[in-house]
């Protein structure tokens, strides 16, 4: 995927910056957050340096700590487990439907006991289809839900937003995400007491200003998005909607052409707004999937601006993920040896 921005569109901007010399908390920063909670109809919105700090933030707001479990979905990117391990508490890996890519609610059931303390769904690939159930089962349960919705910016289902429907939701601006600020992230949530602790804990433990100077009220982080990256994501928020309006008339037109070769794409709920951050495949039975890839890779096919990749999950935590979850994790085993994902990345990793 090639970022969707070009310097023309942020030079007379960032001039402005380098001109009033504020590089960070000023008005562009101010400006970006409420712009994501305009978008998404958050009722708050933090910026931060990327989706696993964001993550990692939210495990802290709730005390996770060690001898905690966080179920997580089995299906993902290594940061939505390694936030949990870093803190010293355990991720109980809950598998995901064949079809869709996401935690199931009879896995997220199965994967409770008494130590759990939170759930990090997962919208895979960007896709949120049944995150809302997920969110009713936890409210049921009892357990916060954070939403890994790294991939998911501008995703919907049942008409409600990524990032309105979890307690919390995380989200990435990464060069391989929908809006890209070469590194960088959010936070969005409703609940008034978190984005308060958050306003806090983001900057250095300050309540604001007390006079002339701030006012320390608690311990905190430095986990802040600067003035250019901002200027950045504003740009490109104002059309991701259209962005995504012709990323889903590409995906159909490939769906067109692959499902009667026996390609199955990513199965997405009739009420979901899928911002196709990845176009994912499962190959045919009897077809490889690395033998596919391997030949993307030849000349006339780079050429022609092939990029296929395969797509992950935890695959480094296999055992971990096996000895600490004592689940049944065929669903998301399966798919990854069978996925082909078509968005390649120009911006990084
Ligand atoms: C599902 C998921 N979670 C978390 C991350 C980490 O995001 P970041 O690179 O912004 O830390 C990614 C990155 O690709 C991801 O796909």
């Amino acid at each position: 995927m090639r970022p969707n921005i070009s310097f023309d569109e942020v030079e007379a901007d960032f001039r402005e910056v380098f001109e009033g010399g504020m590089f960070t908390r000023g008005h562009h920063c101010e400006a970006f957050r409420h712009d994501i909670v305009r978008y998404t109809g958050a009722s708050h919105a933090h910026l931060v340096t990327s989706a696993t700090t964001a993550l990692w933030v939210c495990l802290k707001l709730l005390k996770i700590k060690a001898g905690d479990e966080v179920i997580v979905s089995d299906f993902s990117f290594p940061a939505t487990a390694n936030v949990v391990e870093d803190l010293g508490a355990r991720p109980v890996f809950a598998d995901v439907s064949l079809s869709t890519f996401n935690m199931t609610p009879s896995a997220l059931e199965a994967a409770v006991t008494p130590a759990t303390r939170a759930v990090i769904f997962v919208d895979a690939l960007g896709n949120p289809t049944g995150v809302t159930a997920i969110r009713d089962l936890c409210r049921r349960l009892g357990l916060p839900l954070i939403e890994d919705a790294a991939c998911a910016i501008g995703s919907a289902e049942a008409g409600a937003r990524c990032g309105t429907i979890s307690d919390a939701t995380c989200f990435s601006f990464h060069p391989r995400k929908l809006l890209c600020t070469g590194e960088g992230g959010a936070i969005t949530t409703n609940r008034a007491d978190w984005a308060d602790w958050l306003d806090v804990k983001l900057a250095h433990g300050a309540r604001g200003m007390k006079g002339v100077a701030l006012d320390f009220v608690n311990y905190g982080y430095n986990f802040r998005l600067p003035e250019l990256q901002s200027v950045m994501g504003r740009k490109q928020l104002a059309k991701l909607d259209n962005i995504i309006d012709e990323r889903n008339r590409i995906r159909d037109r490939y769906i067109d052409v692959m499902a009667p070769l026996g390609f199955v794409a990513q199965s997405v709920g009739s009420d979901v707004r899928y911002n196709v951050q990845s176009m994912v495949f499962k190959v045919p039975t009897g077809c490889s999937r690395d033998g596919l890839i391997g030949k993307a890779q030849e000349p006339w096919y780079r050429d022609h601006n092939w990029h296929l990749r395969n797509e992950q999950l935890h695959i480094l935590r296999r055992e971990i993920r096996r000895a600490a979850a004592k689940l049944d994790l065929a669903g998301s085993e399966h798919d990854y040896t069978a996925l082909l994902s078509g968005a390649g990345c120009f911006g990084g990793r």
